[in-house]
Parts: structure tokens; C-alpha cells; sequence
């Protein structure tokens, strides 16, 4: 309530009218959650006299758009994530919750007199889930995602990228939401072209005013594959930093059960076999992984097979690490040294059991 009253008043001060309504409305809801009646109504009562001389009384409906392209700039989304679909380590799990957490108790934090600030930068290679851990704590937070895509702004708008990342900023702070900034490291990556210097320090120090200006009824969470190209000062303004990693085995064996749930039981309840598909998959990213299962089954489904096989995970596998399959005894090989048996790979990939059991020989003698 404490925020909403702020809000209110800074937007008073300044004479947005949108920005009252918005926070009114708000107020009003979380006022009748706490049991009121008679103060919810009021307030009601109102907004909707005033409602044909506001803009708009839809939080959403006015989205800044670029003055030269009119294209819009953000994209906004109500992601409907499936908490039992994610998988985190425990450490990551852990932050992301505690994030959660110190946004939905800001009011306490605040009576405490304590500074707020929901900003969170998530870095890691692709595949991680950087766009995924977004969207889920949109999806547990119930805010929208306000997903601005900094790549696009930042390469075909030149001269007004500063321009647009205040309308951003801007268009966040008059509404309850989480503003996402994707492929955050493109702004950094302006340093290496030197025409835009200029550009890049313009860019720098207006999304640092941005940050700063924040309030604490937003979250912001920016991602970016290139950590360490991003300004020193920049960096410095998140609360919250967490990376995040390619699976360990562990997590891929929790992403096998989720994949795999209803296609193999015969990999699932074969600790040898799950075991097996689990080392091979170390290295890849949780992206790589769904992709990869994904690619068994459709095949397993198109040629009339009910059920994915080791040999069917282990092929893509080789597939997706080579692009191709130039030698059949090095494929071969592959099968064998993660223990997919001759008479899997022989139903399942079609390969002669005379081929198989040659290479195996041969495998066997070399040692
Ligand atoms: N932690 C996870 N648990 C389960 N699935 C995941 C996880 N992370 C990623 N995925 C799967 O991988 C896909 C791609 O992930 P996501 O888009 O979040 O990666 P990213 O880190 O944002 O990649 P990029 O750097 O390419 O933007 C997701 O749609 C999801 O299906
Ligand atoms: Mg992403």
C-alpha cells in the first residue's frame, strides 16, 4: 500500500495522469484484498468520472514505439510457465527465490528503511535459460513481461538508441511489470565500432540514469552470453547477479525425466542406459537437450516406432556434435562405447548386426 500511495503522489507531482489511475486501480485492489469495502469503492468511484479525460485506463495499451520506424519497441507477454518443467541447481533455485521474495515483502523492506532496488543480471552461454528464468518470475510474480529487444533497437536505430531506452524505461516505470532487457551485451559491443563512440558513451550513461531511476513496483532483469564486455558501471547497479551454467549431470538427469516423461521408459527405467545418455549429454546446454530429444522422438513417431531407444538419443547426439555421419564405424563406435546394445542399434537404427558385431571386434582387440 506504502507503494502505491508513493506512486501516486510522484505521479501528482508531475502531472502523469496515467500514471495515478494505474497506481488508484492498484491501491483499490490490494486495499479490497485486505478486507476494506468502503475506500476501494471510492477510489473506484473516482477513476471511472475521470476515465474519458485519461489517455488510457489500460495500463498496456500505449506502447512506445521508434519516432522514425513506428515500429514498437517492447514486446509485452503473460508467460505461463510450468514450475515442474524448469529445472535450476539448487544455488540458482535458491537466488531466484529469494529475488521472488524480496519483491513480494517490498513493502516491509521499505517500512525498514531499506533502499529497494529488483534487478536482477542473469549471464551464461545460450541455451540456459536466461529467457526461461525471466519469463518464470513473470509467471510466479504474476507481472508482465515487458520484453525490449536491445539488439534490434540498438542496430537499426542508430542515433536514437539513447532516445528509445528512456521511452522504455519510461513506459516501465508507469505500470506494475517486469522489464526484461534481452541481449543486453549489444550495447557494450557498440565500443568496438568506432564511429559509435559517441553513441555508446550517450547510450552508457542514459541506460545507467534508467537504472538508477527505477522504481521498487518494477523489476528489472537484463540477460546477456557476454558478461564481460558490459561497463564496470553498469554491472555494478544490479542487486542481484546469478549465472547461468550448462547442466551437471544431476540436472540432466532431472531434464531427462521431464523430456523423455512420455516417450521411454525403456531409458528411464534402466539406470545403465539413463546413466549412460546422461554422460553424454555433459557439455550441452538445456536448449541442446530438449532439441536433441526432441529430434528422437519425432523420428521415433514418424517411423511407427512407440518408443525411444538409447541408440535413437545416442544418434542424435553424434548427429547434433557432427552434422553428419561420415564414418559408419566411428558412429558405430560412438553407440557401442556408451553401451547401446547390438540388438537395440540393430532394430532401432537399422544397421546390420554383422556391421556391429565387426566394429565391437575390433573395438575389443584395440584395447
Ligand atoms: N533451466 C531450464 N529448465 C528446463 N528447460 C530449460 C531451462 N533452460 C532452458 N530450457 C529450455 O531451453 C530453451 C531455451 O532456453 P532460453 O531461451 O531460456 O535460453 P537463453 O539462455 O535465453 O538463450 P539465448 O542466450 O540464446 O537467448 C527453453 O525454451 C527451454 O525449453
Ligand atoms: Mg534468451
Amino acid at each position: 500500500m506504502y507503494t502505491e500511495l508513493l506512486k501516486i503522489i510522484e505521479g501528482g507531482l508531475v502531472g502523469d495522469k496515467e500514471k495515478i489511475s494505474n497506481y488508484s486501480a492498484i491501491l483499490a485492489d490490494n486495499l479490497e484484498k485486505q478486507g476494506e469495502v468502503a475506500l476501494p469503492k471510492k477510489i473506484r468511484a473516482v477513476l471511472s468520472k475521470k476515465k474519458g479525460t485519461l489517455t488510457s485506463l489500460d495500463g498496456f495499451s500505449t506502447q512506445p514505439v521508434d519516432a522514425e520506424s513506428r515500429m514498437n519497441i517492447v514486446e509485452i507477454s503473460t508467460p505461463q510457465i510450468i514450475d515442474s518443467q524448469i529445472v535450476f541447481s539448487k544455488y540458482v533455485e535458491e537466488e531466484i527465490t529469494g529475488f521472488i521474495e524480496y519483491y513480494k515483502q517490498r513493502d516491509s523492506l521499505l517500512k525498514a528503511g531499506l533502499e529497494i532496488s529488483n534487478s536482477l543480471l542473469l549471464y551464461g552461454p545460450p541455451g540456459c535459460g536466461k529467457t526461461t528464468v525471466a519469463q518464470y518470475i513473470s509467471s510466479i510474480t504474476g507481472l508482465p513481461l515487458v520484453t525490449a529487444r536491445l539488439d534490434g533497437l540498438v542496430s537499426s536505430l542508430l542515433g536514437s538508441t539513447a532516445k528509445n531506452i528512456r521511452k522504455i524505461f519510461d513506459y516501465a516505470s508507469k505500470r506494475e511489470c517486469i522489464l526484461f532487457l534481452d541481449e543486453f551485451d549489444v550495447i557494450a559491443k557498440l565500443r568496438d565500432d568506432k564511429n559509435e563512440l559517441g553513441e555508446l558513451k550517450r547510450v552508457v550513461n542514459s541506460l545507467i540514469q534508467n537504472i538508477d531511476g527505477m522504481n521498487e513496483n518494477n523489476i528489472l532483469i537484463a540477460a546477456t552470453n557476454h558478461h564481460e564486455l558490459l561497463d564496470p558501471a553498469i554491472w555494478r547497479r544490479f542487486s542481484k547477479v546469478i549465472t547461468l551454467e550448462k547442466p551437471k549431470k544431476e540436472e540432466i538427469g532431472k531434464l531427462l525425466n521431464i523430456f523423455l516423461e512420455n516417450a521411454s521408459e525403456d531409458i528411464l527405467n534402466n539406470n545403465k542406459k539413463t546413466e549412460k545418455i546422461e554422460n553424454a549429454f555433459v557439455g550441452f546446454s538445456h536448449s541442446d537437450i530438449k532439441t536433441i530429444i526432441n529430434n528422437a522422438i519425432k523420428k521415433s513417431i514418424i517411423y511407427e516406432r512407440n518408443l525411444v531407444t538409447s541408440s535413437d538419443v545416442l544418434r542424435e547426439i553424434y548427429f547434433h556434435q557432427n552434422h553428419s555421419i561420415d564414418s559408419e564405424d566411428d558412429f558405430i563406435n560412438y553407440l557401442l562405447r556408451n553401451n547401446a546394445p547390438h540388438r537395440e542399434i540393430n532394430e532401432s537404427l537399422g544397421i546390420p548386426l554383422r556391421k556391429i558385431q565387426a566394429v565391437s571386434k575390433n573395438q575389443t582387440s584395440e584395447r
